[in-house]
């Protein structure tokens, strides 16, 4: 892996793109951020000496969002793949001893350092592939020193690969087998002594729980929104995914970033994400993984004008996934989105259920510079092409992060 530091500058005028709406475009680069974009005919005067980066034609868009990921944890569950061939369903895995708490064995038995090491090769792949921002979630260490390995680790990734990296702690993911029976105590740990503490070591920007029958209930979620609200940070939701438990009018009472699964998403639930600006996150890989056949509401959420997301929901248990393209492919393909949807669903509405909507998600000037050039002539090819890797060059916090130009 190259340092970032060693990594070429991009400053300069990017000329001879093509913009998403398939007119040529150019992009004047300053330290390290967007100075000006527009027409190749129309750079100003400040920008037309600015050495040049030829794109040969190349698509241009912004830097992708990966907006869902449990990136960091130890082991893998491919037994798990083998026992839902077999006929167990996701629910059957979990009651078995499988499933989030199989994961938090690996990953309490796993060191900082390994932890790093394997999310740091995952990572890279989401990064070869255009990723320019992620989010990054704890919830597979259930007690403070594990969740805190993980988290740490999370802020390590930034700065070792030069990737803003939003953290999300999901202490309230799973009843950890040493609580069982015993939920509302651990929700208090974690609303009283986990959140806090790891809020003071800066390792937290939101907060998520997975709301559901085998998870947590209503009234668990909203005390762990409460303490989230307390301490100043947003919260973001595991809402609706296997069944309708109401979460995501709760959350959009909260005033959520984002509510994410959601393929049981009510009415009700939608108006409440419209009113209060939240992000619907989905997730096809996850749909993809359970052999799913309940699709999220995609009509009514468009209908009402909910931004709508789409993430990898990178995990060892249902989406073990590392190219957000697929998912852009599989959310036309499983749940209707138009090309322009899923392409803004990986980067501007990404963006937003990150709370990053001012910096990354679009090319705009006075953003730091975060853009992919693609070997691609038609946007709709982003969608369309799985399995490859199109890339030509990345750009990543003003550096030439992929490829050469
Ligand atoms: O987003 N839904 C809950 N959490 C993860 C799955 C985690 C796991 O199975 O390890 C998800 O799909
Ligand atoms: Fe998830």
């Amino acid at each position: 892996m190259p340092s970032f530091d060693t990594l070429a500058s991009a400053d300069g005028l990017w000329t001879g793109l093509t913009g998403l709406d398939g007119q040529p475009c150019a992009i004047a680069v300053q330290d390290g951020r967007i100075a000006w974009t527009g027409a190749p005919d129309a750079v100003p005067a400040a920008c037309a000496a600015l050495p040049r980066h030829a794109g040969q034609g190349a698509l241009v868009t912004p830097g992708l969002v990966d907006c869902h990921t449990h990136l960091v944890y130890g082991g893998q569950r491919a037994n798990e793949f083998a026992m839902r061939l077999a006929g167990a369903s996701y629910e059957e895995v979990a009651k078995a001893g499988g499933g989030i708490v199989s994961s938090v064995r690996a990953t309490r038995a796993a060191s900082e350092d390994e932890l790093f090491a394997r999310a740091s090769a995952r990572l890279q792949s989401l990064l070869a592939e255009g990723v320019c921002a992620i989010e990054i979630k704890s919830g597979y260490g259930l007690a403070l020193e594990h969740e805190r390995k993980q988290l740490r680790v999370a802020r390590r990734l930034a700065a070792a690969h030069g990737v803003t990296v939003r953290t999300t702690f999901l202490g309230a993911h799973a009843l950890p087998p040493e609580y069982a029976g015993r939920s509302q105590e651990y929700t208090d740990l974690v609303c009283r002594e986990m959140l806090p503490a790891l809020h003071a070591e800066g390792l937290v920007d939101a907060v998520d729980v997975f709301c559901e029958r085998i998870a947590f209930s209503l009234a668990e979620t909203e005390q762990v929104f409460q303490a989230a609200q307390a301490l100043g940070l947003p919260v973001k939701l595991h809402a609706e995914q296997l069944s309708d438990m109401g979460g995501a009018a709760l959350a959009a009472r909260y005033g959520a970033l984002s509510c994410d699964h959601i393929e049981h998403l009510s009415q009700e639930g939608i108006a409440a994400m419209a009113a209060a600006g939240t992000v619907a996150v989905l997730l096809p890989g996850a749909y993809y993984t359970l052999r799913d056949t309940h699709l999220p509401p995609i009509a009514a959420l468009r209908a009402a004008g909910v931004p709508m997301a789409v993430s990898t929901d990178h995990n060892p248990g249902t989406s073990p996934a590392l190219s957000l393209l697929l998912m852009a492919n599989m959310a036309c393909t499983l749940f209707r989105l138009t090309v322009p949807e899923a392409i803004d669903g990986i980067t501007t509405h990404a963006a937003r259920a990150l709370g990053l909507q001012e910096t990354h998600g679009a090319i705009a000037a006075g953003r730091p510079a975060n853009f992919v050039l693609w070997d691609l002539q038609d946007a709709a090819e982003l969608a369309y092409w799985f399995g490859q890797r199109p890339v030509r060059a990345v750009v990543r916090q003003g550096r030439i992060a992929e490829g050469a130009v």
